[in-house]
């Protein structure tokens, strides 16, 4: 079934992701106006009034009968202090959907189903993806290797179908996911939809600044270091970016090591204010596109790619068995 989720004014199967310090209510809105539906971590609002505003102004702009649907981020880790707060927050605004990160989504499932939205979790690992999946979520976010932010370890051929084997609902494939091609290949990998957040920070949209999204533009795969040094958790990181704060990528001396800090994220947060995050598929990002030019090229570049498989695919059926079979001899 396509769209399981039956997510409405969709232009492609494919949602913008969540991203810390990056993700806002402008580029939120831009991408579901423009038919992603996109969500920002709650946690980019600073305090809890904050957040209110962010919402307030989110739900105005905001047109359900034309726009894909928005979202927010929760980390629903349990030393997450405004976890509560943020999540009244939320049910008083009904955010259509929440993607959960960072702890297990059972104190949010419930209360988000309340009142009819949806629970998206993002998971890393076979063992988190089934403990979601019993908690009752809507839809998995698969982050898998070479994901910006914190990355996932496993290919994404793996992960799709071990999950497929005792998960029939949505999945959502995330994890170095650029192009228009790329989106294509994944829903014939067995996904529903793709999670996109590296190739968006370049939106001029995007809280980013204008020299990570240089570097994002010069960077190439080779540039991406997956580390747990300044986070505690592997993440995926811009090489370049490590050298210009003075450190050297290969030796990250103590004092420059750190972990998440819950009761603040933003307190320490030189690794993404700093020290930038991205994906793997940063060596397709060649220009900073505003989101509306983004979406009707990478909708070009889906559509020719679906054709180019089609065609491909139309070949090899037609061709007797016998001619495509290589024996040994
Ligand atoms: C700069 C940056 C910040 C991120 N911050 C968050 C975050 O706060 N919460 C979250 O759930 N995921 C976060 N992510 C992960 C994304 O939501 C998503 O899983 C990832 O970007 C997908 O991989 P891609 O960047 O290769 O497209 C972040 C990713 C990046 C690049």
């Amino acid at each position: 079934m396509t769209n399981p989720l039956a997510l409405p004014n969709l232009r492609l199967p494919a949602f913008v992701a969540p991203m810390f310090l990056i993700s806002g209510v402008d580029l939120v809105h831009a991408a579901c106006a423009n038919g992603l539906p996109a969500s920002f971590p709650a946690a980019n609002a600073r305090t809890s009034d904050v957040f209110r505003q962010w919402l307030t102004e989110l739900s105005a702009r905001h047109d359900p009968n034309t726009a894909a649907p928005w979202g927010v981020n929760l980390n629903t880790h349990r030393l997450n202090p405004r976890l509560e707060s943020d999540l009244e927050l939320i049910c008083e605004y009904r955010a259509p959907f929440v993607v959960t990160a960072l702890g297990a989504p059972a104190a949010v499932v419930d209360a988000v189903h309340s009142y009819g939205g949806l629970i998206l979790a993002d998971v890393a690992s076979i063992y988190h993806a089934r403990k979601a999946a019993d908690l009752g979520v809507d839809a998995l976010i698969l982050v898998m290797a070479g994901a910006g932010g914190h990355t996932g370890h496993l290919s994404p051929i793996a992960f799709i179908n071990e999950v497929r084997q005792f998960w029939r609902g949505p999945i959502i494939a995330a994890g170095a996911i650029t192009t228009g091609a790329d989106i294509v290949s994944m829903l014939a990998a067995g996904a529903d939809y793709a999670y996109m957040g590296t190739r968006f920070i370049a939106c001029s949209e995007s809280l980013a600044k204008d020299s990570y999204r240089e570097m994002l533009i010069r960077s190439h795969a080779d540039d991406i270091i997956c580390t747990k040094a300044f986070t505690g958790i592997a993440n995926n990181m811009l090489r370049p970016s490590i050298v210009n704060a003075g450190i050297d990528p290969d030796n990250i001396p103590p004092h420059e090591r750190s972990t998440l800090n819950f009761d603040d994220p933003h307190a320490n947060a030189k690794a993404w204010r700093d020290i930038w995050s991205a994906g793997q598929g940063v060596g397709s990002i060649t220009k900073a596109f505003p989101l509306e030019e983004l979406v009707t090229y990478l909708s070009r570049e889906y559509d020719q790619a679906l054709k180019a498989t089609i065609t491909k695919l139309e070949h090899y059926q037609g061709i007797p068995k016998e001619q495509t079979i290589h024996r040994k001899a």
